[in-house]
Parts: structure tokens; C-alpha cells; sequence
């Protein structure tokens, strides 16, 4: 097969990209292992500060001399979740404290703030000098678009829908994501709420692919080689896959959720703001329920992901995934491998020897 423009822009053996996950389940041992392969090795860093990002890029160039992506959220709070004042806190509280006594969980003191800035964050970025820079929920400014251009780093940003990639495009991004409702993870929508258009990998990578001359990534339900092949042939130049390495031992995820993604639970998945307060696609269990039932009530983003991340770590101690957040991609029941090199190979076989499912 020739090799793709984005292969040729990032330097890549395989048309393949390991997605970044943010919510610490990125390891330095995944994107280094999917970059030695031939592949872009992803690190999510939405959730560390300026000086996690420059220990992380020191890990990352120790690991490997291949290509890694760092990821961003270019927008890290929603309306009144920068802050709570104590009147706020007072009224959400109500919604988590039975969960609270329940694990035998103190109320939380109130934060100054509830997730870094995006501002603070990006210098650490550039300073890094990943291979590429890739982000979700927006479009950083110029300046930062032209230091990326100054040092070397191509810059990769998330479409949801067709107006999503022309801004995109019309920004200058170097390398546009494609990404359907099919996804694993947050819905990454930055120009209308995300419910208004749930495009689907399909009509949004052909849309893009038929109206946009920029190197593009196919992302949402891809977990193996026919689900490449695919997106190939709809017009992109690699794919992007969460899900099938969130799966693999060398994620930071928990075996718990490892073991549902593998199970036939992962049938069904559904969208829901219960985790974060954006909204993200996962598994049904018991936290998107209780939350479901409250969902006139939750805080927004970020405060909504740091209450439920005292339940997350209480449950997973006390042995169940009752408040674990299980995010998964309408591809799991396609998973296979629970190692990256067994992963990586099946997805690079010579088409000769791929034998299709
Ligand atoms: C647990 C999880 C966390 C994710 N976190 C991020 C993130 O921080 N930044 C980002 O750009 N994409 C993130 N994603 C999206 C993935 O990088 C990827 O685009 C998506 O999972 C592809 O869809 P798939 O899961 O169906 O393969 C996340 C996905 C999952 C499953």
C-alpha cells in the first residue's frame, strides 16, 4: 500500500495513531511502545501541570526516538466551573454525599480550581517539541499556531463535524481529525453542543475527505485492520484508535474496565454527561444511572469529574466498578489483543497474510 500523506508528513511506518487518553490513563509505556512500532504514540496531558508536562517529555524522549503526540483541551472549563463559590458547593453537594458515606468518603474541601489552564499548559508543549501537537475542543490561538510552525511541531486538531474541519482548515492546522460519534471518550464538538450533530465516522470522513485538501485522520469505531482499511478508503490517511488500546495492559486503565471491554457488556455503549459533565461515550453502569437520574443537578466540567473522581478511586479500592468511569468506543466487541506488539501486529500485517474476521 502507498504510503499516506499524514504517514509522510509525521514520519510514520504504518497509517496507524494510538488516540490520546486524558483522565491519567495515558502511559509513557503505550506511546512508546505504538511509536516503536511504526505508529504515533499518543499522551494525553489535559490533566497535568506545566511542570508534569516537561517530566513527561523526558520520559517520552527516554522511551523513544520515534514520533509522539502530546494532546491538549483548548477549552478546560465549562461556564461556572472555574470556581464554586461555597453557595455552589452547598447545592451540588447533596448529589454526591450519599455516594460519599457510602465508600466512608469525608465531604471534599472545596478547590481553588478544579483543573489546569490550557495557557499555562502549552508552553510546557512547545517547549517539548513533540513530533506533533494535537487537541481537542477548539483551535489554539495564532501566536501559539506560529511558535508550532517556528519549532517543528505539526499541529493536529479534532473535527466533529464538516464546519468543525473548515475552521479548522481555515486556521491552518497541519493535520485534520476526523472524528465520528462512534468514539470512545469525550465528544469533542467546539462550535455547538455536541448533541446538535452526532455525525458519524462514515459521512463525516467522506464529507471532509470530499471538500477539504488537508491531510486527514479517521477516529470512532476503528479497532482493527478492515476498520483501517476502511477509513483509508473513505479518504483519510490514517487511522486514529482509542478503544483497542485502551484495552491493551500497557494503558493506565484499570483491569476492571479492561475486563468489561472484553465482556459482552461492551455491546452496548451509550452517550452521557454523567462522568464529566461533557459529554462522552462509556459502558452502562451504576454511576451513569445514579447520575443520569440527577442530571438536572450536576456541576459542570470540570467540578463533575473531580467529585466523581473520589468515587472512582473508593470503588475500584473496595474491589467494584460501580463509579468507575468505563469509556468505550462502539468498536469494542471488535477487540482482540490486551498487548500493544500483538496488537500492532495484527494491525500491520501484509494484506496477503490478513485474514479478515
Ligand atoms: C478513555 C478515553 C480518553 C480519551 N481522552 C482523550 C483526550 O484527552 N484527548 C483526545 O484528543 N482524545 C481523547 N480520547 C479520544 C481518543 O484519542 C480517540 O480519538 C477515540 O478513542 C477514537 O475512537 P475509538 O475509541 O472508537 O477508537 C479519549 C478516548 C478514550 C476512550
Amino acid at each position: 500500500m502507498p504510503i499516506t500523506e499524514v504517514q509522510q508528513r509525521i514520519g510514520l511506518s504504518h497509517p496507524i495513531i494510538q488516540g490520546p487518553f486524558g483522565g491519567g490513563l495515558s502511559t509513557v509505556e503505550l506511546a512508546a511502545a505504538v511509536a516503536n512500532a511504526g505508529g504515533l504514540g499518543s499522551f494525553g496531558a489535559h490533566i497535568l501541570e506545566p511542570d508534569g508536562i516537561d517530566a513527561l517529555a523526558a520520559d517520552l524522549r527516554a522511551a523513544t526516538d520515534g514520533p509522539v503526540a502530546l494532546n491538549l483541551w483548548i477549552s478546560d472549563h465549562d461556564p461556572g466551573g472555574d470556581s464554586l463559590s461555597s453557595d455552589a458547593y452547598d447545592a451540588v453537594w447533596p448529589v454526591f454525599q450519599p455516594f460519599f458515606a457510602e465508600y466512608g468518603l469525608e465531604r471534599p474541601e472545596p478547590q481553588r480550581r478544579y483543573h489546569p489552564r490550557f495557557v499555562d499548559q502549552v508552553d510546557a508543549v512547545l517547549e517539548a517539541r513533540p513530533r506533533v501537537f494535537s487537541f481537542v475542543f477548539g483551535i489554539p490561538d495564532r501566536s501559539i499556531l506560529e511558535a508550532c510552525r517556528v519549532r517543528d511541531i505539526l499541529t493536529l486538531g479534532a473535527a466533529t463535524t464538516l464546519a468543525e474541519a473548515e475552521a479548522l482548515d481555515a486556521a491552518g492546522i497541519d493535520l485534520i481529525l476526523a472524528t465520528g460519534f462512534e468514539a470512545g471518550g469525550h465528544r469533542p464538538a467546539f462550535l455547538e453542543p455536541p448533541e446538535n450533530n452526532l455525525v458519524g465516522t462514515l459521512p463525516l470522513t467522506r464529507q471532509i475527505a470530499s471538500r477539504i485538501k488537508r491531510p486527514l485522520i479517521a477516529a470512532g469505531g476503528i479497532a482493527d485492520r478492515g476498520g483501517i482499511d476502511a477509513a483509508l478508503t473513505l479518504g483519510a490517511g490514517a487511522a486514529q484508535l482509542g478503544t483497542a488500546f485502551l484495552a491493551c495492559a500497557e494503558s493506565g486503565t484499570n483491569n476492571a474496565h479492561r475486563d468489561v471491554l472484553f465482556s459482552d457488556r461492551a455491546r452496548q455503549t451509550v452517550l452521557t454527561r454523567a462522568y464529566t459533565g461533557r459529554l462522552a461515550r462509556g459502558i452502562p453502569n451504576r454511576v451513569i444511572a445514579e447520575m443520569e437520574a440527577r442530571a438536572d443537578r450536576l456541576p459542570p466540567f470540570p467540578v463533575q469529574a473531580w467529585f466523581l473522581g473520589h468515587l472512582k478511586r473508593a470503588a475500584l479500592a473496595a474491589g467494584d466498578e460501580d463509579f468507575a468511569s468505563l469509556y468505550a468506543g462502539q468498536g469494542a466487541p471488535l477487540l482482540q489483543h490486551r498487548r500493544v506488539g500483538d496488537l500492532m501486529a495484527d494491525l500491520t500485517a501484509p494484506a496477503a497474510t490478513h485474514v479478515a474476521a
